[in-house]
């Protein structure tokens, strides 16, 4: 097991200890992002839930995060987030630059990864991740954080 491995493992069991005997989805969502956000030391670490526009469409809304403040609201379809709501599949980014229509919300950002959230078969939110440093996401990453965001649920 590699050192990053190791690290998530021991993320994952702190995540369903401090998760267990609490349903609140706010609250599980703010104390996940703290714990990812420290325990990797990442430059923000934030959930977006989709929610109803006025307009009766879907979108996505800023949820509990850590980090500078960010864009509130994506459609479907735009930026990492939306498209990662879209396909209903993770998306990693090595160099946010590459990545078209990629919405700059800290020009600190070098890479990201976005992780859909499921309930009951559809996206509920998107975890979203962005590094200062490019190349930051592999598919170790994406395994653990699925993980991690099926306690959600
Ligand atoms: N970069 C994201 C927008 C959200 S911020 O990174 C916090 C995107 O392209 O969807």
């Amino acid at each position: 097991m590699t050192p990053k491995e190791q690290k998530y493992e021991l993320m994952l069991k702190e995540a369903a200890a401090l998760l267990d005997g609490e349903d609140d989805l706010i609250a599980n969502m703010a104390n996940l992002a703290a714990l990812i956000h420290e325990t990797m030391g990442f430059w923000w670490t934030g959930f977006y839930i989709v929610r109803k526009g006025t307009d009766g469409t879907g979108q996505l809304v800023l949820g509990p995060f850590q980090g500078p403040i960010a864009c509130t609201r994506i459609a479907l379809g735009r930026g990492v987030c939306g498209t990662s709501w879209q396909r209903r599949e993770t998306i990693v980014v090595p160099d946010v630059e590459k990545f078209p229509g990629h919405i700059a919300c800290s020009s600190e950002s070098r890479s990201e990864i976005v992780v859909p959230v499921f309930s009951e078969n559809k996206v509920t939110a998107v975890l979203d991740i962005d590094s200062r440093y490019l190349n930051t996401f592999d598919d170790t990453d994406a395994r653990y954080l699925e993980r991690i965001v099926t306690l959600l649920a």
